[in-house]
């Protein structure tokens, strides 16, 4: 069986015990304040190596690394241009992932190769404490199997990865339930990578100029830039996006019909479940909801769209991404 410990405060023996695993280049799967990550010494190409076999993940793809401070951050890039600053002061700690220059030090399994590097700072008191308690990054991607569901549980981790992880810290639900927002900062203008908690608004506020990336492939750029790939955060279950009270005739298997702000009448065969016309707390509980779902052995999930609007954008393009279809 993966071991599993909870973690109640910033001393607990649990951390050291996942400080010294992570320093001997092991792997710990680790709360944020986004998703709980798969941890890995992020100075330690052996250890990174080990992160891609647990995860079933291509070697095309880069991992963020996670810092306690900006003053690290700045350790592993090349440059840090005034934007960087002006962001991590507001931000940081917190759900944002800057993508810069890499400096030398960083190990090209981290870069998948390439010349930058994706920088976060998280806010949770566990993944802060075990960062300062291994003194280097850590190298962390969601702690799930490649193309699956983030976790947003202990549990979550436990039943996709088992016992590829050497650890898991327990640290209870996360909070924001969606992955951090990821800004390029390496192209001339800022663009955002994936929507996530930190909304494009409050970027603008700060840069002026932004780009918003919303799954469109421009014209000159490949499709497989890292991450960008369609099919991503996929349940088990069929999931399907329809207008919103479409309702749904009787079928056949195990059905969920998953409305917002308001249930249509359904039949009796189909579960209906209701969420609130409030993107933040949808944001909180769709991963496990999805995951809740598979684990009743639903086959298939009818979701409606969710609402137009900024506020609704990383919901959006998670749901896009798991209703996508199986790459061929
Ligand atoms: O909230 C989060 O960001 C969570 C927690 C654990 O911190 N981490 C996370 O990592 O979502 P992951 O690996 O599941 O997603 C990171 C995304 C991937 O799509 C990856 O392709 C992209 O970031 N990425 C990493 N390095 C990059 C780089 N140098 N350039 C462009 N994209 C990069
Ligand atoms: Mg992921």
């Amino acid at each position: 069986m993966t071991r599993l410990l909870s973690v109640h405060s910033v001393d607990d023996p649990a951390l050291r015990e996942a400080a010294s695993i992570l320093a001997a280049g092991g792997l710990v799967a680790f709360p944020t304040e986004t998703v709980y990550g798969l941890g890995a010494d992020g100075l330690n190409p052996e250890a990174v190596a080990r992160i891609y076999a647990a995860k079933g993940r291509p070697a095309t793809n880069p991992v963020i690394l996670h810092v306690d401070s900006i003053a690290s951050a700045r350790a592993l890039v090349s440059q840090w241009p005034d934007t960087a600053q002006l962001l991590t002061e507001r931000f940081w700690p917190g759900p944002l992932t800057l993508i810069l220059p890499a400096s030398e030090q960083v190990p090209a399994i981290v870069r998948a190769g390439g010349p930058t590097v994706a920088l976060r700072c998280p806010a949770h008191r566990v993944a802060q404490a075990l960062i300062k308690a291994v003194g280097r990054p850590l190298a962390a991607p969601s702690a799930n199997r490649s193309q699956h569901l983030s976790p947003t549980l202990a549990e979550h981790v436990a039943s996709s990865l088992g016992e590829a992880v050497d650890l898991i810290l327990d640290g209870g639900p996360t909070e924001a339930g969606l992955e951090s927002t990821i800004l390029d900062l390496s192209v001339a203008r800022p663009r955002i990578l994936r929507p996530g908690p930190v909304a494009p608004a409050e970027l603008a506020a700060l840069l002026g100029a932004l780009d918003l990336w919303e799954g469109a492939v421009r014209p000159g750029e490949s499709q497989t830039a890292p991450g960008m790939a369609e099919r991503h955060y996929a349940p088990r279950a069929r999931l399907e996006l329809v207008a919103p009270g479409s309702g749904l005739a009787p079928g056949s298997g195990r059905v969920a019909y998953v409305a917002f702000g308001h249930l249509p009448v359904l039949p009796d065969s189909i579960r209906g479940i209701l969420l609130p016309l409030d993107a933040e707390a949808v944001g909180t509980r769709l991963f496990a909801l999805l995951h809740e779902l598979d684990d009743a052995g639903f086959e298939r999930v009818v979701m409606e769209r969710p609402p137009a609007g900024e506020a609704w954008m990383a919901v959006r393009d998670r749901l896009r991404r798991a209703s996508a279809k199986e790459p061929t």
